[in-house]
């Protein structure tokens, strides 16, 4: 079941949008590391893998409909931040941005009477309420932390502790 033009064009940016996150957290991931924060590198990492999915679910679904997929090019990541909460902070604004993107789509889909995109879309919508609201509670913990570094280690320890389940978990797929 093919799908209007203009309805193709925008998920193929969203795959490319979802690329440049995955991209982008792991230039978060790089500065984490060297700033000898693996836990938050590691919470980064898996925050990229977990984009790369993202990605190809819109990829897929592309296929699935008979559309044709365009890969856009990425625009090179920022590697320079000034504090973890900073970087965090990055993070939510490009959380919302991914936001306004896919409710564009779902307001474009439903209007082209696209119902076979809601399914994804509803899936996606969830998604970003998770997403945002995940960063948005380590915002708040750093913000409370203020400059105490070794709550900021306890926060650190606390977010390698995602990044460990999730390599595992994609080890043994
Ligand atoms: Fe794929 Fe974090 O949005």
């Amino acid at each position: 079941m093919a799908m209007p033009p203009e309805l193709e064009a925008t998920y193929n940016a969203q795959i490319t949008m979802e690329y440049g996150a995955a991209y982008s957290y792991l230039g978060m991931s790089a500065w984490f590391e060297a700033e000898g924060l693996p836990g938050m590198a590691a919470w980064m990492r898996a925050q990229s893998a977990e984009e790369l999915t993202h990605a190809h679910r819109f990829l897929e679904f592309v296929l699935d409909r008979d559309g044709t997929v365009e890969l856009g090019p990425i625009a090179a990541p920022v590697l320079d931040f000034a504090t973890p909460l900073d970087v965090f902070r990055r993070s939510l604004a490009q959380e919302q941005a991914v936001t306004a993107s896919i409710n564009d789509i779902y307001a474009l889909a439903l209007a082209a009477k696209d119902f076979a995109s809601n399914p994804l879309l509803d899936w996606f919508v969830a998604e970003q309420v998770e997403e945002e609201s995940s960063v948005q509670q380590i915002i708040d913990d750093l913000v409370r932390a203020g400059d105490a570094g070794h709550t900021i280690l306890m926060i650190d320890r606390e977010l390698g502790a995602r990044g460990g389940v999730e390599a595992a978990a994609s080890a043994e797929e």
